[in-house]
């Protein structure tokens, strides 16, 4: 059974403008116990109302929230087994770091030493050893926001949910603490269900992603499905770079598909369920090309360098939208007005469900 089973969860709010807007139109989700999944999804389509609902602080329309089985949808937050680290840490500035962390214990009577030892047990889980006595304004971001989880394990929750909590940190930081929160939920063994529009942080972090779209799930899955084979349109362009192609299937040639696009481009897809004269949505990831002396002629427009890699915008030669591609850096790499040829392994062509 999984920990938290979510069935068919609604919630409509009147704006003030007075028109009806589903922020949860009909949720279905588990999350296992031991599971980290992300929530991601653009601004607006409901992330911060499921996790709330989750918490407690907002009461679902319909629908229910089944935890171990037994339904928790009037529970009252205080009393679901389950804590929320929101962006704004929400950190008492005039109280130490211990007693911040120890806050939620020193409201329910526990005693003292109880108290000091299970501050010193989190404190030293997220990293912060020796840091109990500073005040919230002589830390770091990042070191604010180890405070906020500690103070978000203390109680032992079956489940943590995260809002945002790494977007206020720098790029570096933030990757640093991807890592460690990874690891700080496969330690205490509980599950977390993060919320992100980070689509690089979803794939680092997640043993499941779920992309919602307007207040629905859009599509569920591992991180490499959801990158590999996303369902539709939405899901691809969300999730990485995107090379979408509009094609008509020509002709099946065993397992292969030949088609091509209104531009005269032509492509090669695994035939799947591909049928001659049928139009599809193909997508193929800037790293599924490689530049060879066979293949898509085509001319390079623009190179950025990332580093190691240069991100290529090439034009094809027949016309139609720029192709990008990603290449190893070198002395030899294609420049911007260089002439080349783009070949991709027949395999990597992903053939979208919808449109
Ligand atoms: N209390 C409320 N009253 C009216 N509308 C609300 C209320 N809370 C949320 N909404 C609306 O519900 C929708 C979903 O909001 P929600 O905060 O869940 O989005 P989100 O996915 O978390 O977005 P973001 O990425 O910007 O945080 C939005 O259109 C929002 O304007
Ligand atoms: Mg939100």
């Amino acid at each position: 059974m999984a920990l938290l089973e979510i069935r068919n969860a609604r919630r409509e709010f009147v704006t003030p403008e007075g028109t009806r807007l589903a922020a949860l139109d009909g949720i279905d989700l588990d999350i296992g116990a031991n599971e980290f999944v992300t929530l991601l999804g653009p601004s607006g389509c409901g992330k911060t109302t499921l996790l709330r609902a989750i918490a407690g602080f907002e009461t679902l329309d319909s629908g229910t929230l089944a935890l171990d089985g037994n339904d928790i949808s009037t529970q009252p937050p205080h009393r679901r087994p389950v804590n929320t680290v929101f962006q704004s840490y929400a950190l008492f500035s005039h109280m130490t770091v211990a007693r911040n962390v120890g806050y939620a214990l020193e409201v329910r009577s526990v005693e003292r030493q109880v108290r000091e030892h299970a501050v010193a047990e989190v404190l030293e889980k997220v990293g912060l050893s020796g840091m109990g006595t500073r005040r919230p304004n002589q830390l770091s971001g990042g070191q604010r926001q180890r405070v906020a989880l500690a103070r978000a394990i203390i109680g032992k929750p079956r489940l943590l949910l995260l809002d945002e909590p790494l977007s206020a940190l720098d790029r570096n930081l933030r990757q640093q603490m991807q890592l460690e929160l990874k690891t700080l939920q496969n330690t205490l063994g509980i599950a977390f269900v993060f919320v992100t529009h980070d689509q690089e942080e979803a794939l680092t972090m997640s043993d499941r992603i779920v992309v919602m779209r307007a207040g629905k799930i859009e599509q569920i899955g591992s991180p490499r499905q959801i990158y590999r084979h996303p369902k539709s349109r939405f899901v691809a362009e969300f999730i990485g770079e995107t090379n979408l192609f509009t094609v008509t299937i020509d002709r099946i040639d065993g397992s292969h598909a030949l088609a091509h696009t209104a531009d005269g481009l032509e492509l090669i897809l695994p035939a799947g369920n591909c049928k001659p004269g049928g139009n599809v949505q193909v997508v193929l990831r800037p790293a599924d090309f490689s530049i060879s002396d066979q293949g898509i002629a085509a001319t390079v427009t623009k190179a950025v360098y990332l580093g190691s890699d240069l991100h290529l915008f090439v034009q094809p030669t027949v016309g139609g939208p720029e192709i990008s591609i990603t290449a190893r850096d070198s002395a030899q790499a294609p420049q911007p007005g260089s002439k080349v040829h783009l070949a991709y392994d027949p395999a990597a062509p992903h053939v979208l469900e919808t449109a």
